[in-house]
């Protein structure tokens, strides 16, 4: 028994629990089950499912399995809400979520309860983190609301947008996916995890409360075959999903070719980096925030640290002593550290992982933690980097611990993931950090903390932790499209080009066939075989027919040009000026290649004019697209740093032979990628004229690699191909569908379009759009300041 004298004797806590009759109250008078929150109101409760408090295995509630017509009617309603809701001014839609801002901080201690019984996150992070960084988001947005209409010209909002949430923070979820939708003139159909609806619900009450109108804010409830019927519904135009990688790759999959704008923010196996400099025992407290923040059971966990061998065993001493402080139990007691998992199939599925690991070899080092739905915190060693624990996402309260040498070391380590969320670096010695900031691959990179997060900030991620960010500028302009035409234009099929071997070439005394640009170096097609380029009068050259290695061998060459994202903007400046001057220079050459194709005398004058301006234009903003820093939290600033993509699949539109290549490869280059293009299969040879100017422009090989040929089939392989991190593609609207398809492999970002809807030799063919689809915000937390 606890007495006062042995209190004083261990210093242990005594509970203090939260008193929850607040919510079970508000569970009472909803025994009978909830219904979806449809066009302003709920619906009476369809076939329900049980929702538990993890903690005690208690039913706590039902809610309602969405249909097909659910999600139809709630759809509807979003659509028709939309034109009114975007119609309002920035002031009125800012009033409305000020309104919903004020209401959570209101039911803070209802919500907070509500998310802990739910969710089985300890009340102190409920209360402390979530819900009020609910409310800082809602009021965030009301102000891109009032002013989004000054601050982000010529966009329109995409109109319905579907969003699917997990279970790991409910309501946090739902204010980032909700806020930037509302605050840009959208409507939403809202689907939270089926383990843990009720705060959204609970929301859902809150918009009813506030007066929002009528089918501005939908909620369904239901489980994955709900989230399929919202991600894959004809009549959404936006689809933001934050879960799993391996569901993120099936809605890609799913909403390949619709036309709808996605963004994804997925798992993560965040990296922990501690230096031998770094201050040991903040960066001990670091991990708590780390990894047994909610139980571990956050995207952006750091979940593997990799620590200075020189002070590996006192930094894991100081660690082991910290986790028997730990207090993992009831999450409605305030001094509760870790809580219950989320459900048992997640308890399952971390004690199944942690089985397979020790089975390779790691040994776990745990604390006590209560029976039930429980996982103690768990710190894993002797985890070899190939091994299952320090490569799967456990999404439960385990980190692993590995040692480096050398900070080349740490990064490549840290690098050592399919993913790139996040990662945490601590060290006191702020040039190092800042070093090894830039070379990590991560969407967020935390300087001596970890897990700060703002409704300021952009979030998200690299590679296979998915695309889009949220919080901030970059977060509102994923809810904004830049208007363009959507009726299909119909781009036509291209025939197969008409194969013949290479040596053709050279019937005339000089060889008219362009080769291909691999490496910086003419290369001849890996097939031996080239295609007749016909002009209107008949064949005017030949080009080689590339294939599927020719696109391998030049996105190697790509990938070898890292060095062109690292030189500084004003290098790339002046190349590209370079560039435009060359290109000039050859005025009557390419215009005479663009008249043999059949332009007339002043379209191909105009095309190359336009296309040295637009050297031009992307050499003037190779040194000016930057980033911003935003102030966020007290004694931080973030860091939104652009950053090159890596390599860029270009596929370019089959009009405007020369327009069309320098309109897509400049903006891509400006910004430090390398690019794999696949000019315009009719009229490649305007393209492969660029060989020359390339060569006396100083570009670096393999920054730019040019593969002419099959363009539908070349892009497959581009989209297929694991090192290409992004894929531009103007052609056809199956080509759009196929490449989307195929890009769901390394989750790599894509833009694709029929090439017709766009007049490139116009205001439409350049732009900061064209900047901002060029590059991925890496947002870096740094310490300034007290
Ligand atoms: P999940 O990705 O299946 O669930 C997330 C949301 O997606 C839920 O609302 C779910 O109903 C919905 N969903 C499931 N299948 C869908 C489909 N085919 N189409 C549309 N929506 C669908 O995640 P789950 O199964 O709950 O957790 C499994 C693992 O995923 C975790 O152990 C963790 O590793 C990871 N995860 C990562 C999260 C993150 O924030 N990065 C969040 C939740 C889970």
């Amino acid at each position: 028994m606890t007495t006062i004298a042995n209190i004083l004797d261990t210093m242990e806590y005594g509970p203090a629990p939260e008193d929850a009759s607040i919510v079970t109250d508000w569970l009472a008078r909803h025994a009978d089950g909830f219904g979806h929150f449809i066009d302003g109101s709920f619906t009476r409760p369809g076939e329900t499912f049980e929702v538990m408090n993890p903690a005690t295995g208690d039913v706590i509630a039902r809610a309602s399995q969405g249909t097909t017509e659910d999600v139809d009617a709630a759809v509807a309603a979003a659509r028709k809400a939309q034109p009114k809701w975007a119609a309002l001014s920035g002031h009125e839609r800012a009033r409305h979520l000020y309104a919903l801002a004020r209401h959570v901080q209101q039911h803070a201690r209802f919500l907070a309860v509500l998310e802990s019984l739910d969710n089985g996150k300890p009340i102190r992070e409920s209360r402390d983190i979530d819900i009020p960084l609910v409310a800082r988001h809602l009021y965030h947005h009301a102000g891109w609301a009032e002013i989004a209409k000054d601050e982000f010209p010529g966009t329109a909002p995409h109109g319905v947008c579907g969003q699917v949430i997990p279970w790991n923070f409910p309501l946090l979820m739902l204010a980032w996916k909700v806020a930037p939708a509302l605050a840009a003139g959208n409507t939403v159909v809202l689907k939270p995890a089926e383990y843990t609806p009720l705060t959204a619900l609970a929301f859902a009450g809150i918009v009813e409360e506030c007066g929002l109108p009528k089918g501005v804010v939908n909620i369904v409830t239901g489980d994955g075959d709900t989230g399929g019927a919202i991600a894959g519904h004809k009549d959404i135009d936006k689809v933001a999903f934050t879960g799993s990688t391996e569901v993120g790759k099936l809605i890609r999959r799913q909403t390949a070719g619709s036309g709808k704008a996605l963004t994804l923010e997925l798992g993560g196996k965040s990296p922990f980096v501690v230096f031998a400099d770094a201050d040991l025992d903040a960066a001990v407290e670091g991990v708590v925030d780390a990894i047994w923040f909610n139980q571990g059971q956050v995207c952006c966990a750091g979940a593997r640290i990799l620590v200075a061998e020189a002070v590996a065993d006192r930094f894991a001493g100081l660690l082991r002593a910290r986790m028997e402080t730990l207090r993992t139990g009831d999450p409605l007691d305030k001094c509760t550290d870790v809580g219950a998992i989320v459900h048992p199939v997640q308890l399952d599925r971390i004690k199944t992982l942690m089985e397979r690991g020790v089975a390779e070899g790691a040994k776990l080092h745990q604390v006590a933690a209560p029976q039930g739905c429980f996982y103690p915190p768990t710190l894993a060693t002797e985890v070899e980097p190939a091994s299952v624990l320090a490569t799967e996402e456990i999404f439960g309260p385990v980190a692993t611990l590995t040692t480096f040498r050398t900070p080349e070391d740490a990064v490549a380590l840290a690098n050592n993931t399919r993913y790139g969320l996040a990662a945490s670096i601590w060290s006191e010695n702020v040039n190092l950090c800042l070093d090894v900031a830039a070379k990590v691959k991560a969407g967020v990179v935390w300087i001596n903390c970890t897990n700060v997060l703002d409704a300021g900030a952009g979030f998200g991620g690299y590679r296979e932790s998915g695309f889009g960010r949220e919080g901030g500028r970059e977060g509102m302009m994923a809810y904004l499209a830049h208007p363009k035409p959507r009726a299909k234009s119909g781009a036509k099929e291209l025939p197969a080009p008409d194969a013949a071997p290479h040596a053709a070439g050279a019937e005339s005394g000089i060889d008219r066939t362009a080769k291909l640009y691999v490496g910086g170096k003419q290369a001849r097609p890996d097939s031996g075989y080239v295609y007749a380029v016909e002009g209107p009068k008949g064949p005017v050259g030949r080009a080689g027919l590339g294939n599927r290695k020719d696109i391998r061998n030049a996105v190697e060459a790509a990938a070898k040009a890292g060095g062109w994202g690292k030189a500084t903007g004003h290098n790339r400046a002046q190349v590209l000026y370079y560039v435009g001057e060359n290109l000039a220079a050859r005025s009557a050459e390419f215009e005479q290649r663009l008249r043999s194709f059949g332009a007339t005398e002043k379209a191909a004058r105009a095309e190359v004019e336009a296309s040295v301006r637009r050297c031009f234009w992307y050499a003037a903003q190779a040194d000016k697209f930057d980033g911003a820093v935003h102030q966020t939290k007290p004694a931080h600033v973030t860091l939104a740093m652009h950053e090159p993509l890596g390599v860029v699949g270009i596929v370019a539109p089959t009009a405007h032979p020369l327009l069309g290549a320098l309109s897509t490869v400049l903006p891509a280059i400006a910004m430090g990628n390398s690019v794999v293009l696949v000019p315009s299969q009719t009229h490649p040879l305007a393209a492969t004229d660029l060989y020359q100017v390339l060569d006396t422009s100083d570009i670096p090989g393999g920054v730019v690699n040019i593969v002419t040929g099959p363009r539908d089939s070349l892009a497959r392989t581009l989209a297929q191909h694991d090192e290409v991190a992004a894929m531009w593609y103007f052609g056809t609207a199956d080509g759009c569908a196929t490449v989307e398809a195929d890009s769901a492999g390394n989750l790599k970002q894509t833009w694709v379009e029929d090439e017709a809807a766009r007049d490139w030799s116009g205001g439409a063919g350049q732009g900061r759009g064209f900047l901002h689809r060029a590059t991925q915000v890496k947002n870096i937390w740094v310490p300034y300041g007290e």
